[in-house]
C-alpha cells in the first residue's frame, strides 16, 4: 500500500495549497489506502475512507490504542486468517492481508523474512508495522469510514482522488473506470478535486506528473507517467 509514500513529497504541498489558499475545512479521501497523504495534510476535518473494511478496522483500532505488536503474524497465522477470515477480528485480518503480503497487495502471499538479492535480510511484516506505527500519532484525529467511494457527497472540500489504477490488479477489488470518472464530473461541480491517474477523460487537464514505475499485474512492473489531474 505504498504506491503514494514515495511520491506524497511532491502531490502533498499542491493539495495543502489548494487547502489553505481556498480557506477550505474538509479533506476527503474516498480512497485512503495506506494513509501516505492524508497522514500529511493539515486541514481541519480529515475524512479517510476506503471500502476495504478490514483496512478501516485496523484504523480505528489503532486510533483506540490497540498494541499491533501483540499479534505474532507469522505464516501459519497468516494462512489460518487468509483461510477464515470470519474467525479472526477484522484489524488481525488486515494485518494479514495487507502487511503480512508483498507489496500490500491483498493476500499476495506471506512475506516474512526474505533475503534480496543483494543479500540483505528484510523482515517486510516487521517494516510494515514500523511505518504504521510511525503513522499513528499523524491520523489520530481522521475520521476513517468503511464505504465505497459513489456513495459520497462531500461540498465545499477539497477532495484527493487515489483508486486502484486502471490496469493494475492490487487491491481488494475493483472499480468501474467509467463510473468513477462520472462521480468526479458530478462532486468537481462542489469541491476542489485531484485525481491520481495515468491518464485522464478529455475534460481533466494534468496540472503535475512524473515518471514512476508501476505493477500490471503480480510480476509484470513497467514504467508509467503518475499524473495528478483536475476537472476542466
Ligand atoms: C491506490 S490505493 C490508495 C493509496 C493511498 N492513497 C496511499 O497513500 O497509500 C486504492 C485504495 O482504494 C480502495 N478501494 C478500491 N475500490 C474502492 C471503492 N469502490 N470505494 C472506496 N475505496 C476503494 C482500495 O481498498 C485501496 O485501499
Amino acid at each position: 500500500m505504498g504506491s503514494k509514500s514515495r511520491i506524497s513529497k511532491y502531490i502533498v504541498p499542491i493539495i495543502q495549497k489548494y487547502i489553505d489558499e481556498n480557506g477550505i475545512k474538509t479533506y476527503v479521501e474516498p480512497f485512503v489506502g495506506g494513509a501516505n497523504v492524508i497522514d500529511k495534510i493539515r486541514c481541519d476535518t480529515r475524512i479517510g475512507v476506503d471500502n476495504n473494511e478490514y483496512l478501516i478496522a485496523l484504523y480505528k483500532s489503532l486510533q483506540n490504542g490497540w498494541d499491533i505488536r501483540s499479534v505474532d503474524m507469522n505464516k501459519e497465522l497468516y494462512q489460518n486468517v487468509k483461510d477464515n477470515k470470519d474467525c479472526h477480528p477484522k484489524q488481525v485480518v488486515a494485518l494479514a492481508g495487507l502487511l503480512a503480503t508483498y507489496n500490500a497487495k491483498w493476500f499476495g502471499g506471506y512475506a516474512g523474512t526474505v533475503v534480496t538479492k543483494t543479500g540483505v535480510v528484510r523482515n517486510y511484516y516487521d517494516e510494515a508495522v514500523r511505518n504504521i506505527t510511525k503513522q499513528v500519532p499523524l491520523i489520530k484525529d481522521v475520521e476513517f469510514k468503511c464505504d465505497t467511494y459513489s456513495n459520497l457527497n462531500p461540498v465545499n472540500s477539497v477532495v484527493y482522488c487515489d483508486p486502484p489504477y486502471f490496469g493494475t490488479t492490487e487491491y481488494k477489488d475493483k472499480i468501474d473506470y467509467d463510473d468513477y470518472w462520472n462521480w468526479v464530473r458530478k462532486i468537481s461541480a462542489n469541491n476542489i478535486v485531484l485525481c491520481s491517474e495515468y491518464n485522464a477523460p478529455d475534460d481533466f487537464e494534468c496540472v503535475w506528473s512524473i515518471g514512476t514505475t508501476i505493477t500490471l499485474n503480480h510480476s509484470d512492473r513497467s514504467n508509467a507517467t503518475e499524473k495528478l489531474f483536475i476537472k476542466i
